[in-house]
């Protein structure tokens, strides 16, 4: 297959080349590629000839949205909607990656791949505004929910805690947020599994089980052999001392039902970020 991933420098699309070895990967990179320009998308997509369209390519700074919403609709929205039309016009299949920030968390339990969402951020809304857009415009499209995605590559909450470890004694999270750390690579490999079964519709794919950021970060430090004292607090009494002009979801766990019927799931977010540290190098 050739297949054209957009987003291809980011976290998740910089997994594509080894996650889909044998294939043939087309990156769509700025300034070349621009997802708010359609005559960039249009032309990037008909060039380029594929057989499959990975768009993982998103403005995904969650704060950086409430301050920019036109950039998050342009980017997101648009973004998605010119993706989804280059793709049905190219009579080939998308898989379009979306987030657990679409819900607000106020569940309870894990999210079904059907249930309502309710986004609480611009973020989440130009996301739920970008599945909306391409499951109207393409019928064959795979639009894969995930959460808390962290990789080597970029700035992300795993390699953050890292960082700040290294430089201060003491770090202060938040206890109460809720969701499941997954890994790239391990999401990666699950869509190439997912767009090998040809079932298309909503997936919810993160690794299994999930945690708080509290614990993420605790967990995180002692494997690897970080001493920095790990401070619970409400996200509350964080914002107090910290604004963050977004919200977001206490509890946006994803349940993965419509994937696991597949036989598709990922592995559990502890065995993950083991994984992960044993290779990581800053
Ligand atoms: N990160 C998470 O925790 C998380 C959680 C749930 C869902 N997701 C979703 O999963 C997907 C992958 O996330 P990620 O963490 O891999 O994202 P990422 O590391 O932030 O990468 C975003 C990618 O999008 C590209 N991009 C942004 N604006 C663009 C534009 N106008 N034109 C072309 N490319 C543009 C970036 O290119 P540059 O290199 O030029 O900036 C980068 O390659 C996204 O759809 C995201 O919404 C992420």
């Amino acid at each position: 297959m050739r297949i054209f991933v957009t987003g291809a420098t980011g976290q998740l699309g910089s997994e594509m080349p080894r996650a889909f070895a044998g294939h043939e990967i087309i990156p769509g990179m700025r300034p070349d590629f621009d997802l708010t320009a359609e005559h960039s998308v249009r032309g990037a997509v008909e060039a380029a000839q594929p057989d499959l369209v990975i768009h993982s390519g998103a403005y995904t700074d969650v704060d950086g949205c409430e301050h920019d919403p036109e950039r998050a609709y342009r980017t997101n929205a648009l973004g998605t909607r010119y993706v989804a039309l280059a793709a049905h016009a190219a009579g080939i299949p998308l898989v379009v990656l979306s987030t657990d920030y679409v819900f607000d968390g106020t569940k309870g339990a894990p999210y079904l791949e059907w249930d309502d969402p309710r986004p609480l951020s611009v973020y989440g809304r130009s996301k739920l505004a970008g599945e909306r857009e391409a499951l109207t415009l393409h019928d064959r499209c795979y639009v894969v929910r995930t959460s808390w995605v962290y990789s080597p590559r970029r700035r992300n909450f795993v390699t953050t805690m890292l960082r700040l470890a290294s430089e201060r004694p003491k770090l202060t999270v938040v206890d109460d947020e809720l969701s499941a750390p997954t890994l790239a690579a391990d999401l990666a490999d699950a869509i190439r599994r997912l767009v090998e079964r040809r079932v298309y519709g909503i997936y919810h794919l993160s690794n299994a089980g999930s945690c708080s950021r509290y614990e993420l970060a605790c967990r995180t430090l002692a494997l690897a052999g970080l001493d920095a004292e790990v401070v619970p607090v409400s996200s509350e009494e964080y914002r107090q001392h910290n604004p963050l002009p977004a919200r977001r979801p206490a509890n946006s766990t994803l349940q993965n039902l419509a994937g696991a019927a597949l036989g598709i799931e990922l592995p559990p977010w502890e065995s993950a970020l083991r994984r992960f540290l044993e290779s990581y190098r800053p």
